[in-house]
Order: C-alpha cells, then sequence, then structure tokens
C-alpha cells in the first residue's frame, strides 16, 4: 500500500463488511471477510535504483564498521537521506549482514530480514522464522504464512502493500519461543527497521512479538484488540497466525473472529 494511494480497505469497509472471516480456516466463518482467492507468498520487494545519500551520512560498506558501536551505526542509517528501500538494504546487508551477534546464527540455513513495501503503511510483526522462512529467507512463507498472506487479503491489500517482518531473524531450533538474548540481541535492527518504515500502523502477531514490542508481559488475550502506542505509531496485537490454525477444530472460530476484528479496527484507522 503506497501512502498515496487510498487503501482498497475502504472499498471494503464501504461496502459494509461486518465481522465475517473467510481464511482457510476461517472458512466456518460467515463471508465475504476473508474471501479473497488465496495469495501467493511475495518475493521482497525490488529496491528501486538507489539514490546515494550524502557521503558524510553514509556508513559506507567498504569502511571497517566493526570499529563502530551498534546503536550509532543504527541511528546513522535511520538518519540517511535515502528512499527507504535503500536505507533497508543498507541495514540488511551492511549491518545485519552475515550476523552472529546471537547463538541462532549457529542453526540458521538463511537469515529473514523482511519483505514487502518500503513505503507501507501497514506492518506486521512476528515472532521469528520457521523451517519455510528458514528454507527461503522470506517471512511467513509456511503455514501461518499462507493464513497471514489470506488475512492481508481479507483486509483488502496484499503482501505486496505491507510490510512483513519478524523480531528475530533467524529460526530459533524446532520453532522454541526466542529467548531473551536472541530478541535482544536483534532488538536494534527491528527497531531500525519500523524507524525507516514509520508505518501508520504496526500489528503485532502473537504474545511473544507483542511482549518484545510493548516490553510487558501482559498476556495475549487481554492485550490484543486495544490499540497501543510503539515509538510514537499506532500498535494493534492480534494473535499469531500459527495459534489460530491450532483452533481449526473449534466450530466456533472464536479467536479467529476476535483476531478479525482486530483487523478490522486497524482497517478503520487506516481509512481515517
Ligand atoms: N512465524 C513467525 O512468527 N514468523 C514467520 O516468519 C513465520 C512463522
Amino acid at each position: 500500500m503506497n501512502r498515496d494511494d487510498l487503501p482498497s480497505a475502504l472499498a471494503l469497509l464501504a461496502r459494509g463488511l461486518q465481522g465475517a472471516v473467510d481464511v482457510a480456516g476461517f472458512e466456518h466463518l460467515p463471508r465475504p471477510i476473508f474471501a479473497t482467492a488465496p495469495t501467493a507468498p511475495t518475493q521482497p520487494t525490488s529496491a528501486p535504483a538507489p539514490m546515494p545519500p550524502a557521503p558524510s551520512e553514509t556508513p559506507s560498506p567498504s569502511a571497517p564498521l566493526a570499529g563502530v558501536e551498534l546503536g550509532e551505526l543504527l541511528a546513522s542509517v535511520t538518519r540517511l537521506t535515502a528512499p527507504n528501500a535503500e536505507k533497508l538494504r543498507i541495514l540488511r546487508d551492511d549491518v545485519v549482514g552475515d550476523c552472529t551477534r546471537c547463538k541462532l546464527h549457529r542453526g540458521r540455513n538463511k537469515l529473514v530480514f523482511g519483505a514487502g513495501n518500503p513505503q507501507a503503511r501497514l506492518v506486521f510483526v512476528g515472532e521469528g522464522p520457521g523451517a519455510d522462512e528458514d528454507r527461503e529467507g522470506i517471512p511467513f512463507v509456511g503455514r501461518a504464512g499462507q493464513l497471514l498472506t489470506k488475512m492481508i487479503a481479507a483486509m483488502g491489500l496484499s503482501r505486496d502493500e505491507v510490510y512483513i517482518c519478524n523480531v528475530v531473524k533467524c529460526r530459533p531450533p524446532n520453532n522454541r519461543d526466542p529467548e531473551r538474548d536472541e530478541v535482544d540481541a536483534c532488538e536494534g535492527f527491528l527497531r531500525t527497521q519500523l524507524a525507516i518504515l514509520q508505518p501508520e500502523v504496526i500489528v503485532g502477531l502473537g504474545r511473544v512479538a507483542n511482549h518484545a514490542l510493548l516490553r510487558t508481559q501482559t498476556p495475549i488475550s487481554k492485550l490484543r484488540g486495544s490499540w497501543q502506542r510503539y515509538e510514537g505509531i499506532d500498535l494493534m496485537p492480534t494473535y499469531h497466525p500459527s495459534y489460530l490454525l491450532r483452533e481449526e477444530r473449534d466450530p466456533q472460530q472464536s479467536k479467529k473472529r476476535e483476531a478479525w476484528s482486530d483487523l478490522q479496527q486497524v482497517m478503520k484507522r487506516l481509512a481515517r
């Protein structure tokens, strides 16, 4: 979604969609809320032609970055006078690089930095890559990712219009929760991604993401559905798609209904 575009969510809202969900696993619920055809996971958006920032502001890839304190480096990337796509590229290639800052790098196949529109008004933050994401280097491409893609489609958006990333960029072994030191090691990268993107809304997916972003221990069942603030940005906590997938046998689909209600609040905020 480009900042210039009125979100197609507006059109959906105008059609008066009320409270029904149809995502795979949401199919027991009345149409047409998530009633879009499944969308194939997107490749990361390719960066537009680079517009080099002023030399004095650029952490040159060939400079000995090892000597520069990470916090300083991250702040300088945020401050660059360059398109978001270029700032994200510099963050990915020149700062995160072939990261070995925590133990997760040892089991990693591919680092999963993030994907989507560098001008996105809406950013989804998940927990960390799973096996599929680790193999492909793209966030949310496995089963949970397919559900997320359909949730995004139900909002009248595509993955190309939003940005998707995770709290930790490398897969925790056996899909365990990321540990405190791992979240801490990656936190600066996530903060910098969000500082560059400056979206209008962040959706925090699940307990791990919301606890990391909001620095709270409040259960996700209590956090979800109520607007929070992250560094001056509106943040809507909701359930993680993996959690929603576990609800498949519940005929009430109550958590999916709650998640859809959370996403509807997001659509309304973006339509303002
Ligand atoms: N779960 C997440 O939290 N992130 C992914 O990228 C995939 C699954």
